[in-house]
């Protein structure tokens, strides 16, 4: 375990990194070259990479003991439970980028042992740096964030993917919270449960990299960060994942299991 002094020093020097971005994306943005990777909705861009190695050059130069395990780069698992680990999605929302040029962010974990320590999530274009401390809280660049106040499903909006359900959930989630928005990218779906806008995200198939400041946020802040299950998430593996105000969890869990579930047929 590193002390609390470390994980500050630690702390301060990934911010500087962040705000450095600030001069580069800008810069990748002006030649945007974007490629489909899995299907012609799964996109990649220049800024994408260039951010990914932008921080294997940090932990290069400070941490280089410390493992990477980066969404466009980097998918070796074996030994990230132990150590030293980033987690990265160096642009979560390429979609809103290349389509927008907004809603887009950088996810950024670091776990100890396979505990969260230190988390991110930057909102590049609205200049919000949301970071958490493990034991210390969450901030929104250096305001402290409250803690979540437990509201019901019918005063909440939620966000979630929709693609892979079936229209009865739909349905039912829809009529049971006061309303539906989805940005688009799960970290900033996700901050809005944070900072208490949206009451719950889900996300039926996380990638890693999408959740992994996650963790540390709902820790912090009160919410529930679970699977489907109610069950904790493997930050290595992913996989279905809700991030919650603890006033609507269960009620959007029960929707999520009742006549069948909520897979299409
Ligand atoms: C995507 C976004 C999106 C989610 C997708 C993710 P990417 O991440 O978070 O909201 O629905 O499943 O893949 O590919 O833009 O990093
Ligand atoms: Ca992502
Ligand atoms: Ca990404």
């Amino acid at each position: 375990m590193i002390s609390d002094t470390q994980l500050l020093e630690i702390d301060e020097r990934v911010q500087k990194w962040l705000s450095e971005l600030d001069t580069l994306i800008p810069e990748l943005i002006k030649t945007l070259k974007t490629e489909t990777k899995s299907n012609r909705f799964d996109l990649v861009t220049n800024v994408d990479r260039a951010i990914e190695e932008s921080f294997e050059a940090f932990l290069d130069r400070y941490y280089s003991d410390h493992q990477l395990y980066g969404e466009e780069l980097h998918h070796n698992t074996d030994t990230l439970r132990t150590g030293h680990t980033w987690v990265i999605d160096p642009i979560d929302g390429t979609a809103n980028l290349v389509k927008q040029q907004n809603d887009f962010c950088i996810i950024l974990g670091y776990f100890i042992d396979g505990v969260p320590a230190l988390s991110y999530i930057y909102d590049y274009e609205r200049g919000e740096i949301y970071h958490a401390v493990r034991g210390q809280g969450a901030f929104l660049n250096q305001q402290p964030l409250s803690r979540i106040t437990a509201q019901p499903l019918k005063d909440v909006m939620i966000s979630f993917n929709n693609k892979v359900m079936n229209d009865e959930t739909i349905h039912a989630l829809l009529d049971a919270s006061f309303a539906y928005r989805l940005v688009g990218a799960c970290g900033l779906d996700s901050v809005r449960v944070i900072t208490g806008q949206f009451g719950a995200h889900i996300h039926t198939n996380a990638k890693p990299w999408d959740i992994g400041a996650q963790f540390l946020f709902a820790q912090e802040l009160g919410l529930k960060m679970t699977n489907f299950e109610k069950e904790p998430i493997d930050f290595v593996t992913g996989g279905p994942f809700i991030i919650s105000n603890p006033g609507c969890y269960d009620e959007v869990l029960d929707i999520l299991h009742q006549d069948g579930g909520y897979q299409k047929r």
